[in-house]
């Protein structure tokens, strides 16, 4: 029998695809914690990690990109996420544009609940038929997903009617358009249990047999010329985790939390303070900001703080209520701000707060955010 060693676990093929040493990839965290050094350290070791720009204006996105590009070497590998907001969908079509303009090969797609023009243009973009009869997207999606439904998405091709829409607008050619049912649109999922930041509480057990077999049936169904990999994220933080993970049949493994530790992360000493010394007990689930009327829940650190609970109360109706008429009567002692300013904040314009009731859900949601002040 061969030897196990760290360069040998996953799959040999997402190894080349991607030109690293490990099937192992760093996942994209919020405004920058993933920071631009982080991307640029893994790939100078022969890993991918992927750039957090969600929270990231198109300028930082492209200075961080123009960072990467100048520190590393054409070949060392990088990647961006590009995270799905239905609320905004041009900013989704700006950031891959620039990824298009930039020439990024890579992206980590995640909160998708359902496939978007951008999303399509990304992958589609440049797709053509090789020497040896191939079709080829140059554009590589890995969707992080944590529910079948959405993962079956990722496993078809680009729905029709978005392919028709971008032809008939110019941002596919024709020949794009004709090839989009020769590939689905991701060629990795990364099947995420319950993880740091945003969770579905997902149980890897649980999940990665279901996505796996999935996954067969959709292979079965579509006949494309490559395999879709399968890889597993949430809660891996030790070599243990990590063998688990590829005990259970992942092509490769996606940290998340403990990158946060890194001299490179892109969040404050204290954080990283707090982070080295919580134990496996020490998390919390609160409301999630950004999607904080669909119930969506974050992981956070509870030990020693009030912020997990704080949140959560205000979620039920009734609290939120009594919450809501002590706060219209006293904005600034509740929120620090006036109720104006807290509708025009980014989470407070989503979605056009402009009834007493989408102002009062704004609010709450304003005041629940983490991800509003991340990192
Ligand atoms: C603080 C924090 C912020 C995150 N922000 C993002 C994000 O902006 N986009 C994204 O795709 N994933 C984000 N994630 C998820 C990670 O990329 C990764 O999937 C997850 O952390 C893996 O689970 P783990 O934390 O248990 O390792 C975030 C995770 C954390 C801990």
């Amino acid at each position: 029998m061969g030897m196990i060693a760290a360069g040998t676990l996953g799959s040999a093929e997402f190894r080349a695809d991607y030109r690293v040493k490990y099937a192992y990839l760093a996942g994209a965290m919020y405004k920058g914690i993933a920071s631009k050094e982080l991307v640029t350290a893994m790939g100078k070791a022969g890993l991918m990690a992927f750039l957090g720009t969600g929270g990231l204006s198109p300028e930082e996105i492209e200075s961080s990109i123009r960072f990467i590009q100048s520190e590393l070497a054409p070949g060392q590998p990088y990647g961006m996420n590009l995270l799905s907001d239905l609320a905004r969908p041009e900013q989704e079509l700006r950031t891959v544009q620039i990824y298009l303009e930039y020439g990024i090969r890579h992206v980590e797609a995640a909160a998708y609940m359902r496939i978007t023009p951008a999303l399509v243009r990304y992958r589609l973009k440049g797709i053509a038929v090789d020497a040896d009869g191939i079709v080829r997207a140059p554009n590589h999606v890995l969707a992080k997903v944590s529910r079948p439904e959405v993962a079956a998405l990722f496993m078809q091709p680009a729905p029709d009617n978005i392919v028709r829409e971008l032809a008939a607008s110019g941002l596919l050619d024709a020949e794009e358009a004709r090839l989009a049912d020769r590939v689905p649109m991701a060629d990795d999922i990364c099947v995420e249990a319950d993880s740091g930041g945003h969770t579905d509480q997902g149980v890897a057990y649980v999940l990665m047999p279901a996505m796996l077999a999935l996954r067969d049936e959709m292979a079965a169904k579509h006949r494309y010329s490559s395999k879709i990999r399968m890889g597993a994220a949430g809660g891996i933080g030790t070599p243990h985790a990590a063998a688990a993970a590829f005990m259970l049949g992942a092509d490769f493994i996606l940290t998340g939390s403990i990158n946060q530790c890194t001299c490179e992360a892109g969040t404050s000493e204290s954080v990283k303070e707090l982070l080295q010394h919580i134990d496996v007990q020490d998390t919390a689930y609160a409301p999630a900001g950004d999607m904080f009327e669909l119930g969506a829940k974050i992981q956070v650190v509870r030990r020693g703080l009030f912020f997990p609970s704080r949140p959560t109360s205000c979620t039920s109706f009734t609290c939120a209520t009594a919450l809501w008429k002590k706060s219209i009567r006293k904005p600034a002692s509740r929120f620090r701000r006036s109720i104006s300013d807290v509708r025009s904040t980014r989470s407070g314009m989503r979605r056009g707060a402009t009834t007493p009731a989408s102002t009062r859900s704004s609010s709450r949601r304003w005041r629940a955010t983490p991800s509003e002040k991340w990192p």
